[in-house]
């Protein structure tokens, strides 16, 4: 009897439970409605609980959850508009676009003078490429990350950024393909925001420096220059060695020692300036510009090779060469002084062909 009892009120209950609405009165039970509707608002999607077909007293739409009209609970931004401070990438997804992503420019290591990226960049670009892509691109970037096939993985056809062709690309389109990604690799644009794939990809430049000055022998701003597809610009030497120049890491001028003038260039016995000494002179007139209350002596020394009052003639000459350079290109006529010492400083004994080629030279030095 009881069983019976117990099994009409179970039958009464999932009648209850299950019974709906269609076409009845009753309007029936839900069993956990939290777990069937989501309750939080979906901000482009119409509100929970609203019914377009119920209509109020007065004859308008039932609204209880509504902030909108369409229902939907924030705006989209009007079209055609731009959030302000964002810029959008200016490439297609094409070949095209692709070329003249040459243009773009990393604003981190773009006219670098020194070539030194900053560390605090480098951090945060190791940080991100470490997570990112070094399981396919490597630790090091030659293409042996985990999931790589040179590492038993599945990904084939992962670069090695010392290739020539990755050497030498240019950062806005290596900033292209991250953006939209390239054949297997998919695209960065919304796990990196614009200014960390530039970090990384100053990372990346940063190692692939590192390999360039070792392997090609370049200072770091030449060494940048190279990586960046722009071995073209970096200076070469009468006898076409890329030229890298320490005046690159100076900024303020301190008195002290001598400091020679290693890419200025002449013909041989002669004061004549060869133009392949502009690159060193420009970079000590910006740093005479930049010094304006200092002021340098330039001095010219020869070997002991000749006559020594001809010595002392050629080296006043090529002093004076220099002295007229800088002129030329601005520097105040009160900032600067020349003079020659022939043979009488030199800095290594004339015993060897190098020794004497070291004692060949153009100082300058702060005098106050
Ligand atoms: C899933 C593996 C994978 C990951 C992760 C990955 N890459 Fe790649 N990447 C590739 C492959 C494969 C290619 C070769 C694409 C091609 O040219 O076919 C490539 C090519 C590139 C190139 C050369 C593009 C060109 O224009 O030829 C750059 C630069 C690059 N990746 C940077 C990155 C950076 C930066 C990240 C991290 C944000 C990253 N990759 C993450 C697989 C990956």
């Amino acid at each position: 009897m009881y069983r019976l009892i117990l099994i009409f009120l179970a039958l009464i209950a999932i009648f209850y439970i299950f019974r709906c609405k269609a076409g009845g009165e009753f309007p029936g039970r839900e069993y956990m409605p939290d777990m069937a509707h989501s309750r939080p608002y979906d901000v482009y999607y119409p509100g929970p609980g609203t019914n377009s077909d119920i209509l109020n007293e007065s004859g308008a739409q039932e609204v209880d959850y509504l902030l909108f009209k369409d229902r939907t609970t924030a705006r989209k931004p009007v079209e055609g508009t731009i959030a302000r401070g964002y810029a959008p990438y200016p490439y297609n997804n094409n070949e095209e676009g692709y070329e003249a992503s040459v243009a773009y420019q990393n604003p981190y290591t773009a006219n670098l003078k020194s070539g030194e990226i900053p560390k605090d960049v480098l951090d945060v670009g190791k940080e991100k490429y470490d997570v990112y892509c070094g399981v396919c691109h490597g630790a090091k970037g030659e293409g042996d990350g985990s999931i790589s096939i040179l590492s038993g993985g599945p990904y084939a056809g992962v670069p090695n950024y010392y290739a020539d062709t990755y050497m030498e690309m240019p950062e806005g389109k290596m900033f292209h393909s991250v953006h939209y990604g390239r054949n297997d690799m998919g695209s960065y644009a919304s796990q990196l925001t614009k200014d960390e794939r530039w970090k990384v990809i100053a990372y990346i430049k940063s190692m692939q420096q590192k390999k360039a000055m070792d392997q090609k022998k370049l200072g770091k701003a030449a060494a940048l220059m190279y990586v960046q597809g722009n071995k073209a610009s970096i200076p070469t030497s009468p006898t076409g060695e890329f030229i890298s120049s320490k005046l690159t890491s100076i900024d303020k001028l301190e008195k002290g020692k001598a400091i020679t003038l290693d890419n200025v260039f002449f013909d041989t016995g002669s004061a004549n300036l060869r133009a392949e000494s502009y690159y060193e002179l420009n970079l000590l007139k910006d740093i005479l510009t930049n010094n304006a209350g200092s002021r340098v002596e330039i001095s010219g020394h020869t070997d002991n090779a000749g006559n020594p009052a001809s010595n002392l003639t050629l080296s006043q000459r090529r002093a004076s060469a220099v002295f007229n350079y800088l002129l030329s290109q601005g520097v105040g006529e009160g900032q600067v002084t020349a003079q020659g010492y022939g043979e009488a400083r030199p800095v290594a004994p004339n015993d060897t062909p190098e020794n004497m080629q070291k004692n060949r030279r153009v100082d300058f030095e702060v005098i106050d």
